[in-house]
């Protein structure tokens, strides 16, 4: 069976060592109890400060995607050395990923093109392998709304319909930000990919297979 699990650049980067050698822990586990995986990092506070430093030069918004992008493989190439596999290729697609995968049982990845986030890529990823895709995050699920306005309650399942309306309502506000980004919902809901979202620490005691039989305190999508 295979899995795609999306460590948010927020959760796993170079300022928290200790989380790449327990996402490793917790990947190597999952590996030797059968399960394939691939793991998609992002690009955290390092990928925001090279885009907003870009930003105020007046580069153009692909430009300042392709740093994050750059970002967010340098994060998995880091991933790959605490797995052991210091001279593992980052996959560069989606498809080069699932491909992967399939033949090695195991695939880090990063970001791939410019206008998403590595979410979408997980998503793109699991939609290719037919696989359950986890989304571990800075929030601890998903809300009915931004968690930080009084009254926001946390969902503990949505259908991929509302997580995709949702996703969009929110990515129209000025300074709008969701869990999970647009392209990664509309492919969640196209692809039917089940979807598990949660926290680090939720994740760091579950592990991946606790993840996967939703034994955590975060929002489940049925595919
Ligand atoms: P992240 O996936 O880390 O995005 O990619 P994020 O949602 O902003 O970060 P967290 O998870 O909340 O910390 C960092 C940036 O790299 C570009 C985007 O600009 C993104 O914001 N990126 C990443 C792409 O353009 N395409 C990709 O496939 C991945």
């Amino acid at each position: 069976m295979y899995a795609v699990v999306a460590l948010g650049g927020s959760v796993l980067n170079v300022e928290n060592p200790d989380r790449v050698r327990k996402a490793a822990d917790l990947i190597s586990e999952a590996l030797e109890s059968g399960l394939k995986i691939c793991a998609v990092v992002g690009g955290g506070p390092v990928a925001r400060e090279y885009i907003n430093v870009a930003r105020e030069l007046g580069a153009p918004e692909t430009a300042l995607d392709e740093l994050g992008i750059a970002v967010t493989r340098l994060n998995a190439a880091l991933l790959n050395l605490a797995l052991g596999r210091p001279e593992a290729d980052v996959p560069e697609t989606p498809a080069e990923a699932a491909e992967t995968v399939r033949r090695e049982g195991v695939a880090v990845c990063g970001g791939t093109h410019p206008g998403h986030t590595t979410d979408a890529v997980g998503a793109m990823i699991a939609e290719l392998l037919e696989a359950p895709l986890i989304i571990v995050t800075n929030v601890d699920g998903v809300y009915d709304r931004d968690p930080s306005e009084p009254g926001a309650q946390k969902l503990r399942e949505l259908d991929a319909d509302e997580l995709e309306r949702l996703a969009f309502e929110a990515d129209l506000e000025a300074g709008g930000s969701f869990v999970v980004d647009p392209v990664a919902a509309k492919i969640i809901r196209r692809g039917r990919v089940t979807t598990h979202v949660l926290s680090w620490d939720d994740f760091k005691s579950v592990g991946i297979e606790g993840a996967l039989k939703g034994r955590h305190g975060g929002t489940i999508i049925r595919g």
